[in-house]
């Protein structure tokens, strides 16, 4: 590994206001693509994400559920570092703005800044949006609310400390024009330049009083940071800037890359840039800002409440399916909608047809004609449907390469099934099965290697950014890991005489759209209404939730659900109540019939799958593990209908 080809990525960090969903996944997406491609390419990578955990939008939420600010956030990050496992982000550090070492560096940035003059003492009359925690002037409001989210923001006066971003004006101007590359996408640039700098540029509020979750002033404990400051300077204090463990610091910054969202793209090209300069840091080398996923023109989000759990996405196609669709079908730079149905569309021709069949077609043809084993033997002239196709497997790396270091990574994954789709071509032309019938089996073997070594080359940049495939498809074509180097995938001719290949499980089954896909279950409703509540309940509350003994008497599946049960209960009632329960990954029938559980038996009928249900049985678990809350007295001691306290 060279000493220099270093690569430091960032998200950004998230707020720890609520569920993630497919927008909020779609940056990190993105960074881990881009780290992977250069860990294949021979790069140390330094790829960071994490949370941004200050501020009073957290503190009113955890004192509405009743919880310490640290207590909701600690919930937060246990959730996210979940559902990037999922996804199997390959971060490298999880930063998060409440850990000691940021703290500490924050508050000796600060004293610093204090020292040079640039930051200084005032006060800070203005219009602040809390949601969004960011301060407005009065031109930058549009119709009187936050330009950002349309909400209302209030007025504020208080002391302040400020930091003088007007001192660096020009020296952000002259920067943007002689570093023509730092900000990314143009268009972006452009737009953020007129807006901000033709309006001047006011100094930055950067302290308050009235927050108590937020960091320290040493020398003026009363006041807090205000985030920007504590948020934007975690990609240094990551790397341990103002310590003396500064190694880190040392070999990755400048970042090489800061990937953000273009409502953050002005903090990350006009304070960021400001605050190193003020430091004598060096800039990072390039912010780029992406769009937003939207879905029928509304950006997805918790409070538009048009989003799902990435989860169920994957828990229906396949992890690599979502990543796929979002890498490629969201041009890089722009907002993309989302789109279920194009989804669907996009996982059943781009992955089940292209790439699943044409790895199972050569598969198949390699064991029925050879037994498994692929022949390489050049004694044979090449014809010209093999030149071509050898051509576009030699080219395509180097395109490949020349796409993904110009952030076009829509345009690099194309280039990838150009020569997939060549190669399915290739087969029509080449007609192995014609070839097997004449007995041409120096040709027959030709060309099933031309095709195996077509399908290894392919397999290689398909690390960037499948999970479960690249290693699916090395076991059926019967290569290691050593053959699939990224320079391996340079040459055409690498693979081996004698490489034995098995056809194996289906890559992308084809997905059918029905009523139960992507259906949004029971239980990620309720983690949403969780959001909702607000702290504690009285007894009399509690009191309204009538919980009785039921003993379930009939099963049977909902026809139209994968997950459904309806099920009848007795409840000690003339009747026996019908209740859906989406309990069918997890029990079978024969273990539900008999068992006495705990119903709630006032809850509003509801209509699931078209039955209509009436009441609920209660079960602890979440995701992958949902277990039924049983009495363990079966047939025994409690009557049906019995009341619980
Ligand atoms: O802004 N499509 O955090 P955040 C695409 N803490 N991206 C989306 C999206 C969507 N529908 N919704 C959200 C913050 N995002 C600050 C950052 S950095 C020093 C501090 C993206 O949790 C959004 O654009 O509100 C942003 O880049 C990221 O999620 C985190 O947003
Ligand atoms: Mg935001």
């Amino acid at each position: 590994m060279e000493e220099n080809k270093k690569y430091y990525v960032t998200t950004p960090i998230y707020y720890p206001s609520g569920d993630f969903h497919v927008g909020t996944c779609y940056c990190t997406l993105m960074a881990d693509t881009l780290a992977r491609y250069k860990r294949l390419r021979g790069y140390d990578v330094f790829f960071m994400t994490g949370t941004d955990e200050h501020g009073q939008k957290i503190e009113e939420k955890a004192k509405a559920r009743g919880i310490t600010p640290k207590e909701y956030v600690d919930e937060f990050v246990a959730k996210a570092k979940d559902l990037w496992k999922v996804l199997d982000i390959s971060y490298d550090k999880y930063m998060r703005t409440t850990d000691e070492y940021h703290v500490k560096a924050v508050q000796q940035i600060f004293e610093k800044l204090l020292a040079k003059g640039d930051i200084y003492k005032g006060e800070y009359k203005g219009l602040y949006c809390t949601p969004c925690e960011s301060f407005w002037t009065e031109t930058q409001l549009v119709d009187g609310k936050c330009p950002d989210c349309g909400r209302e923001v209030k007025e504020v006066k208080e002391e302040s400390y400020f930091f003088k971003l007007s001192k660096y004006k020009d020296r952000l101007l002259q920067y943007y024009e002689e570093h023509p590359e730092f900000l990314e996408p143009e268009k972006r640039k452009n737009e953020m330049v007129k807006n901000f700098f033709d309006k001047g540029l006011e100094d930055l509020c950067v302290t308050r009083t009235t927050i108590d979750w937020g960091i320290r002033v040493i020398s003026d404990p009363k006041h807090t940071v205000y985030v920007w400051l504590d948020a934007l300077t975690n990609y240094i204090t990551a790397l341990g800037y103002t310590t003396d463990q500064d190694e880190m610091m040392k070999k990755y910054w400048p970042a090489d890359l800061h990937l953000v969202g273009k409502e953050i793209f002005r903090f990350h090209s006009i304070i960021w840039p400001a605050i190193l300069m003020a430091l004598d840091l060096p800039l990072p080398k390039k912010v780029f800002g992406h769009g937003w996923l939207v879905v029928n023109g509304n950006k997805i989000s918790k409070s538009f409440g048009n989003y799902k759990d990435p989860r169920i996405y994957i828990r229906d196609t396949s992890v690599d399916a979502l990543r796929y669709y979002l890498i490629k079908e969201i041009t890089f730079g722009d907002d993309g909608n989302f789109s279920e149905d194009l989804f669907i569309e996009k996982t059943n021709s781009d992955l089940s047809n292209d790439l699943g069949n044409l790895v199972s077609r050569v598969t198949a043809m390699v064991e029925k004609y050879n037994q498994g084993i692929v022949v390489k033997n050049d004694s044979l002239p090449l014809e010209d449907i093999d030149k071509d196709l050898i051509n576009s497997a030699e080219e395509m790396i180097p395109n490949f390469e020349k796409y993904m270091d110009d952030l076009k990574t829509n345009e690099a994954i194309a280039e990838i099934w150009k020569l997939i789709s060549k190669a399915n071509k290739y087969i029509d032309l080449s007609t192995p099965w014609v070839l097997a019938k004449e007995e041409n089996k120096d040709r027959l073997n030709q060309v099933l290697y031309n095709l195996v070594e077509t399908i290894r080359i392919v397999a290689v940049p398909l690390q960037c950014f499948f999970i479960e495939t690249p290693s699916k498809i090395m076991n059926q074509i019967g290569v290691t890991k050593e053959e699939m180097t990224w320079e391996s995938a340079k040459t055409f001719g690498v693979l081996k005489d004698g490489t034995k290949v098995s056809k194996g499980e289906i890559l992308f089954p084809r997905i059918d759209k029905t009523e139960e896909l992507f259906k949004v279950e029971d239980e990620v409703v309720e983690e949403t209404q969780e959001e909702e509540r607000k702290g504690i309940i009285t007894i009399d509350e509690l009191d309204k939730v009538e919980l009785k003994v039921g003993q379930i008497k009939e099963v049977e599946k909902v026809a139209k659900s994968k997950k459904l049960y309806k099920l009848q209960v007795d409840v000690g009632e003339k009747e026996l109540r019908t209740i859906v329960s989406g309990l069918v990954p997890y029990y079978k029938e024969e273990e539900l019939l008999g068992k006495q559980v705990v119903v709630v038996t006032n809850l509003q009928p509801a209509k699931l799958c078209g039955v209509e249900s009436n009441g609920m049985l209660l079960a602890a678990g979440d995701y992958d593990v949902v277990k039924l809350l049983v009495l363990d007295n079966n047939n025994g001691i409690l009557e049906n209908g019995s009341n619980i306290h």
